[in-house]
């Protein structure tokens, strides 16, 4: 039954940058269909504590842990604190981001390397620790949260789009070594979300007309348009899929 390979029970998922937008959604989905779901924040919040409430009135086990991935030793801790909580992943969605709107020519390295560390450096680290618990059972899934930005970059955000392209080519050169230990590795992209990080920028009538013109469905994506690819690359209804990029975006990287 194609039904049951969506189903998540018994699976344990963390999903970093959960304390709303994309993730929230991400980590709902999960726990509907039946996972142990550990939400993420950098720190507590009202936020957290909504998509802890989300997760939970689907699956009350479900769990909350903070930790800023720009920081090394707060990604340690936060995988010591998964062990002890028994929530080693058995999916990790990597969905956690920062990104600043700057022209390239002023672009600082400080900045630069501060996006390398959350968007990347965390995503790799976070992925060798989790890894061996998938190795060791012949299952898991690793996801990255990259962007349309791979294909269609923004004039102001040559980092950010950097690190996302460097997520991508990650997830191509995991994929291959470890296809064989049932561990699939991929990489879902989504285009113009509404969500808090573009609250600010939407709400400008000029703008927002000129992001649903360049959408060919002329409409911004909603968190929950990518629970869905979320839900395929981390079931058993996913089990073929590896080392590729889902598009969930609109058509926005589309040329033309
Ligand atoms: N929205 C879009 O249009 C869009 C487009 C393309 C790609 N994406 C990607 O989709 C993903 C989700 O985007 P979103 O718009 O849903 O995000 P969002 O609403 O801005 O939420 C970001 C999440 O990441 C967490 N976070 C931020 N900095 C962090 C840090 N240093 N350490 C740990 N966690 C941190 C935040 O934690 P707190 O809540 O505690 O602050 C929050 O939960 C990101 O990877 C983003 O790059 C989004």
């Amino acid at each position: 039954m194609l039904k049951e390979k969506f189903d998540l029970t018994g699976k344990k998922a963390f999903v970093t940058g959960s304390a709303r937008g994309i993730g929230r959604a991400i980590a709902a989905a999960f726990a509907e269909y039946g996972a142990r779901v550990i939400v993420h924040g950098v720190k507590p919040s009202a936020p957290l504590e909504a998509s802890l409430a989300e997760a939970r009135s689907f699956n009350p086990a479900c769990d909350a842990i903070t930790g800023d991935l720009g920081d090394p030793a707060a990604v340690e801790a936060m995988f010591a604190r998964l062990a002890e909580m028994d929530a080693m992943p058995d999916i990790l969605v990597a969905c956690a981001s920062i990104q600043k709107n700057i022209h390239w020519s002023e672009f600082d390295a400080e900045e630069a390397h501060h996006e390398m560390e959350v968007n990347f450096h965390a995503t790799l680290r976070m992925f060798q620790l989790a890894y061996p618990k998938m190795k060791e059972q012949g299952w898991g899934r690793l996801i990255v949260v990259g962007s349309v930005q791979e294909q269609r970059p923004h004039p102001e955000m040559c980092a950010y789009a950097a690190t996302k392209s460097a997520l991508e080519n990650l997830v191509r050169n995991i994929a291959r070594q470890v296809a064989r230990e049932g561990i699939t590795v991929n990489n879902l992209c989504p285009g113009a979300f509404a969500t808090d990080r573009n609250a600010a920028a939407l709400s400008n009538p000029v703008y927002r007309e000129k992001v649903m013109n360049a959408i060919p469905m002329h409409d911004t994506g909603r968190p929950e348009d990518a629970a869905g690819a979320a839900l395929l690359l981390a079931s058993e209804a996913g089990r073929y899929i590896t080392g590729t990029t889902i598009m969930v975006d609109g058509g926005l990287r589309l040329p033309g």
